[in-house]
């Protein structure tokens, strides 16, 4: 194991993990890392007193009849938080109907910055994945806050972005969803980024499969997704997807690596980025992102994915002037 595998504590056998905020999102990562057994344990932690403390116990009655070991526990105390191996964020405010992810920018940079800060002091060593919106900007922020390297602070919106395009793709062709592989790049946002070449279904290409035209209508379906949920809800955004997608990261992360998955990432060159966070495929494992994997893309794509970078740093410099970080 390298140095930066030793440091994050992933030698011991007892894995901890810690979910900020019991709004549903948070609630339902930790119900679904600990019905996975993803780690020994998990913390789940939040300002509102009584709540994480009331929710983890709930969670717990149900370990006997789902049948998994993993501890859970609610506390309003970092102090409890102390020696995660992984620390999911997803503190700060949802959405309201008409609202763009963007309009949450102010609010949740104050909160992210200090959830962040607080984390890192009893988790010196642990690997966090920021859930909190506008995602690109508040992985960012909480990398700023934490002061980690890099590649110990990633963002989850890939997976989710994938997953609801897979499910509509399956929806589509009527086949079962996991048949189908795809993969969006880019932003959480406005640039996403779909990728209809490297997508599969039961091994077949997808453009094979499917006019150019319904296509598109899928990849914009997927892109405001989020939306279009918000819409439905009126109070609250997904949570269901959002805490499906976060468990997988924890997983890849726990697990040992070698898993590739859509992650926002700090990007080193690759793809002819550099210095941003963005959504492209990491490998990810103890640590957090051991590569950042370059698939062949055409100019177009390569020009959309830079244009994504630049609407992202674009936002991140104004954060930076603006002293939020
Ligand atoms: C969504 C929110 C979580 O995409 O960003 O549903």
């Amino acid at each position: 194991m390298d140095d930066r595998g030793e440091a994050t504590n992933m030698a011991d056998a007892s894995r901890k993990v810690t979910v900020v905020g019991a709004g549903n999102v948070g609630s339902n990562v930790t119900r679904r890392v600990a019905e996975k057994d993803l780690a020994d344990e998990v913390v789940m932690i939040d300002i509102v007193e009584g709540l994480p403390q009331g929710l983890a116990l709930d969670i717990s009655h149900s370990a006997p009849v789902e049948g998994f070991d993993c501890r859970v526990s609610g506390t309003n105390d970092y102090a409890n938080t102390a020696e995660s191996d992984v620390v999911v964020i997803t503190a700060g405010l949802p959405r309201k109907p008409g609202m763009s992810r963007m309009d949450l920018l102010e609010k949740n940079s104050e909160i992210v910055k200090g959830v962040t800060t607080s984390i890192v002091e009893h988790s010196p060593e642990c690997v966090i994945v920021v859930v909190s919106n506008p995602l690109d900007e508040m992985t960012f922020l909480a990398s700023v806050a934490s002061g980690f390297p890099k590649e110990r602070v990633m963002g989850m919106a890939g997976v989710l972005d994938s997953s609801r395009l897979r499910y509509f793709i399956a929806e589509q062709l009527d086949v079962a969803p996991r048949s189908v592989e795809a993969m969006t790049l880019g932003s959480h946002g406005d640039q996403m980024l779909a990728l209809p070449r490297h997508a599969t279904v039961g091994g077949r290409s997808l453009p094979d499969l499917m006019s150019e035209e319904d296509l598109q209508k899928l990849f914009t379906r997927t892109r405001d997704a989020g939306a279009e949920i918000v819409g439905y809800l009126k109070k609250g955004s997904a949570f269901y997807a959002p805490s499906s997608s976060a468990a997988r990261m924890v997983d890849a992360l726990l697990a040992g690596g070698d898993e590739i998955l859509p992650t926002c990432a700090w990007t080193t060159g690759q793809y002819g980025i550099k210095d941003v966070y963005l959504g492209v495929p990491a490998r990810l494992g103890p640590g957090g992102v051991q590569e950042i994997v370059e698939l062949e893309l055409t100019g177009d794509e390569r020009a959309e994915l830079a244009a994504a970078a630049e609407a992202i740093r674009a936002k991140c410099d104004e954060l930076a002037a603006h002293g939020s970080t």
